[in-house]
């Protein structure tokens, strides 16, 4: 390569000259060789606009997902077992619990929720009277036990699946400092059941301690649907417009979303963002009880 050449000769007189400036013009011919080598590559050009990138003719759907939900909801009824047989090889994960080994690392009950006991949640239980709520973002459970508590007093036969990693976020524990850790791993999903079993709603309430996006999208392609579902997990504008967009596809129709931090200060990071983007974008209008964000698909 003649380029190759030319640079070994500038570095042979490079090393004659006094240091200092033989590290200079090595850095520079390094500097330039790896320039020229990049830019005789055949990359693709780059996009010069976003609007480029999303005129694509085939690009029908810019929020592309590989999954596609199944045709065949899973009946209400059986939505339960469903999860069971999916997620925990049959049995309930309520069974033997707490095993010995977190037993006294768990405290019977610890709930702390974030304007868990709004009075959103009376109103849509209420008007929606759903079979299923698909909550993502547990935590401890507050706003899970709280639906419970109100669909049990309406006497409805309600599911409600709480999808969360039960890792909380880094550096959690600095305010929840007596949730228990076993070599590393926190006892969130721990707590959180133990909490489920104290209230005695362990028949209405199941964990699906999974990433938002890998349960949503699971949901999705097993036909798990809900009338009802509230999305309080990760409040950055990525976090919840993938959260909000998943959650859409698995909303039986006329269902209702919903999600928390549309006017506290979470909401500069990004939720209200999120689903004004998304209201504007599927016409849809977002209407505010409290401090949470109410989407009706009726
Ligand atoms: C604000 S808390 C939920 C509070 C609960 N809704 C309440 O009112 O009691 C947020 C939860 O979202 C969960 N979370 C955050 N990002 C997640 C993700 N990508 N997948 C699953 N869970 C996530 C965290 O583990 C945390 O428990
Ligand atoms: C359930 O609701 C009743 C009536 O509002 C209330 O007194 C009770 O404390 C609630 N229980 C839980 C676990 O939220
Ligand atoms: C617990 O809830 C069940 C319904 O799931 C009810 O039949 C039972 O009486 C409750 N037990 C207690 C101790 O409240």
């Amino acid at each position: 390569m003649k380029q190759e050449n030319n640079a070994k000769a500038i570095l042979a007189i490079a090393m004659k000259l006094s240091k200092p400036i033989a590290y200079l013009i090595i850095l520079l011919v390094t500097y330039t060789m790896g320039y020229l080598i990049a830019s005789s590559s055949s990359s693709p050009p780059p996009f010069s606009s976003i609007s480029e990138l999303t005129n694509l003719p085939n690009q029908l759907d810019h929020f592309r997902v590989t999954t596609r939900c199944s045709d065949r909801p899973v009946q209400p009824e059986l939505v339960r077992q469903t999860i069971l047989d999916r997620v925990f090889n049959s049995r309930s994960p309520y069974d033997n619990f707490p095993p010995p080994h977190v037993r006294d690392l768990l405290r019977t009950k610890r709930v702390k929720g974030w304007g868990s006991y709004g009075a959103v949640f009376d109103h849509l239980v209420r008007s929606v009277k759903p079979r299923i709520i698909i909550e993502v973002g547990t935590f401890l459970g507050a706003s899970a036990i709280h639906m419970a508590n109100l669909t049990r007093q309406l006497g409805l036969r309600t599911q409600i699946l709480c999808v969360d990693d039960f890792r909380g976020w880094p550096g959690f524990r600095d305010r929840f400092k007596d949730i228990g850790m076993v070599n590393g791993d926190v006892l969130l999903l721990q707590q959180f059941m133990q909490n489920v079993v104290s209230f005695n709603f362990t028949e209405s309430v199941l964990p699906v301690p999974f990433s938002s996006a890998s349960a949503l999208e699971k949901f999705c392609e097993w036909g798990i649907f809900g009338d009802l579902i509230e999305i309080d997990a990760g409040h950055d504008f990525n976090s919840a417009w993938a959260d909000i967009n998943r959650a859409y596809r698995i909303l039986r129709p006329g269902g209702v979303l919903f999600g928390h931090d549309y006017f506290t200060a979470a909401a500069n990071r990004g939720v209200h963002r999120a689903v004004t983007l998304f209201a504007q974008f599927h016409g849809l209008k977002v209407m505010v009880d409290g401090q949470h964000w109410v989407i009706d698909s009726s």
